[in-house]
């Protein structure tokens, strides 16, 4: 998709279906084999306790149509990124790269999260975007390998 322009809201309750559907579906497009039609319960009991740990989460709007085209889950304690999802509608269209400055603009100094081994565009998108590599782990729910990546601020002279 072309460039488009967004506006970023922090979420509200009113947001939520809509969230929750953007978020069925790219990550059904993302990983056809999984069930998320079937996790919607479990991610509406995370995203809260994601936002009762202190995350704050920002939605991204495309400007034209006033759809939701992604939003990112930030904790500004320790810059950890745990939700990252733009509908597939607007892949390419720098949602993900507003979304994710936005992150970097409330979490300064640094920005720490996790990404499926095998999630390719995601591992581009990061690396694009100046994050690092630095360790790898495993999904305990999922159980596939995962690169840890970081992003540290300039340091300023
Ligand atoms: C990850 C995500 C937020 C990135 O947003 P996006 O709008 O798709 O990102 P961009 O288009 O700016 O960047 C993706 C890059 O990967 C490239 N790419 C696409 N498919 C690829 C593949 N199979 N292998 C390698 N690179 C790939 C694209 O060409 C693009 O690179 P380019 O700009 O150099 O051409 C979005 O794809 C998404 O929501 N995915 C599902 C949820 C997800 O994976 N979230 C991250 C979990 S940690």
């Amino acid at each position: 998709m072309k460039r488009a322009d967004f506006s970023l809201y922090d979420f509200v309750p009113a947001h939520l279906p809509e969230l929750v559907d953007l978020w069925v579906e790219s990550w059904r497009a993302t990983m056809p084999a999984i069930d998320f039609e079937g996790r919607r319960a479990w991610f509406v009991d995370h995203l809260s306790a994601l936002q009762s740990n202190g995350a704050q989460i920002v939605c991204a709007f495309d400007v034209a149509s006033g759809a939701m085209a992604g939003f990112v889950t930030v904790d500004g304690k320790d810059g950890h990124v745990d939700q990252l999802t733009v509908r597939p509608a607007f892949w390419g269209a720098g949602a993900a790269e507003v979304l994710l400055r936005e992150a970097k603009r409330r979490s300064p100094q640094h920005i720490q999260l996790e990404v499926n081994q095998g999630n390719l565009r995601a591992v581009r998108f990061y690396e694009k975007q100046g994050l690092f590599r630095d360790g790898e782990s495993v999904n305990p729910r999922s159980g596939l390998k995962t690169w840890r990546y970081r992003w540290r601020a300039p340091l300023r002279s």
